[in-house]
C-alpha cells in the first residue's frame, strides 16, 4: 500500500467515488442472489438454496424430464393447473408431434409460454413455436447443458473477476484489519469463483460436488460484505488516521 494514504483520508470525492461503485455493485450482487433465489432455488419446488436445487439444476433431476421439472418449479406459477397438467400428461405420454394438438398441449403453449420463449420476447429464452425445442426438453432431464454451462461459466469468470479487482482495489486502502485477513479476503472470491464453476462441472458429472457450489458461493458473499462493510466504514465513519489529509481542493 502507498505510504500514508488510507481510506480514512483520500479525500472526499475519492471517498464519494468509491461509496457510488460500492453501492451500484451491492445492489447488483443482491439482485444476483434473488435471481439465483428465483431460479436454481426453485428447482426443487421449493423456497430457498438447498443441495437438492443443486444437484438439479446441473446433474438434472433424472427421474423426469426438464419440462415437468420445470412445470414443478420455476415454472409452476406460469400456467394454471389444468394447463400445467395438459402439458405434463402430453411429455408423460411421450411428447409424440401427433397428440401435439389434439392433446391441448399446443394451445397451452401458444397461450402461456412463448409470450416468453419465443424469438419475440428477446429474451434468449429456449424458442417454443419451434416443436424441436420442446421435444428436446421432454427427454429426461441431465441437468445443465455443457453449451449453456460453458456460456454462463466465461460470463461469471470474465465478469466477476472484474467487480472483485476493484471492490479488492478499494479494499486494499483499509488500515483496521491485519495484513492476514486483508490477503485472506482480497484472494477469497477469486479462489471461491474458481471452485463454485469447476464445482457446477463437476456436478454436472457427480451431484456429490454439489455441496461444494453452495462453499464457493458462501465464501464469495461473505468476502464480499466483509470488504465492502469495512470499506465503507473506514470512509466514512473513522477518524483520520493520519494528518496528511489529500487536498480537496
Ligand atoms: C414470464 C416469462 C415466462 C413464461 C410465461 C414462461 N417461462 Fe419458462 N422460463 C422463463 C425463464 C426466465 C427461464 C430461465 C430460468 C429458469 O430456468 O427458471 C425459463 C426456463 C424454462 C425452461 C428451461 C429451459 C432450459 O432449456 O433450461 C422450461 C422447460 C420452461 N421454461 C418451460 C416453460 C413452460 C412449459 C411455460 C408455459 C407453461 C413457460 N416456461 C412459461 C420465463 C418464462
Amino acid at each position: 500500500m502507498m505510504k500514508g494514504y488510507n481510506l480514512t483520508n483520500i479525500g472526499t470525492p475519492l471517498k464519494v467515488l468509491f461509496t457510488s461503485y460500492l453501492c451500484v455493485v451491492g445492489i447488483g450482487y443482491l439482485m444476483a442472489v434473488t435471481q439465483i433465489l428465483l431460479t436454481h432455488g426453485m428447482a426443487d419446488g421449493k423456497f430457498g438454496l438447498s443441495v437438492d436445487d443443486i444437484v438439479y439444476s446441473y446433474y438434472g433431476n433424472r427421474t423426469g424430464t426438464l419440462i415437468e421439472n420445470k412445470l414443478n418449479g420455476s415454472m409452476k406459477d406460469m400456467a394454471d393447473e389444468p394447463d400445467r397438467v395438459t402439458i405434463i400428461k402430453w411429455v408423460r405420454d411421450g411428447a409424440k408431434e401427433s397428440t401435439f394438438e389434439s392433446s391441448g398441449a399446443k394451445m397451452v403453449f401458444e397461450n402461456t409460454c412463448i409470450a416468453c420463449h419465443s424469438e419475440e420476447a428477446g429474451m434468449g429464452l429456449p424458442d417454443f413455436t419451434k416443436f424441436e425445442n420442446i421435444k428436446e426438453r421432454a427427454k429426461q432431464d441431465t441437468g445443465a447443458s455443457v453449451k449453456s454451462l460453458t456460456r454462463v461459466s466465461h460470463i461469471h469468470l470474465f465478469g466477476i473477476a472484474f467487480i472483485f479487482f476493484f471492490v479488492g482495489a478499494i479494499f486494499v486502502f483499509a488500515t483496521s484489519v491485519p495484513v492476514w485477513l486483508k490477503s485472506a479476503a482480497i484472494a477469497m472470491p477469486f479462489v471461491s469463483q474458481i471452485m463454485d464453476i469447476s464445482s457446477w462441472w463437476l456436478t454436472k458429472f457427480d451431484p456429490v460436488f454439489a455441496w461444494l457450489v453452495m462453499i464457493g458461493g458462501s465464501g464469495m458473499g461473505l468476502a464480499f460484505a466483509f470488504m465492502w462493510f469495512v470499506s465503507v466504514y473506514e470512509m466514512w465513519f473513522r477518524k483520520h488516521e493520519d494528518s496528511s489529509v489529500i487536498d480537496e481542493h
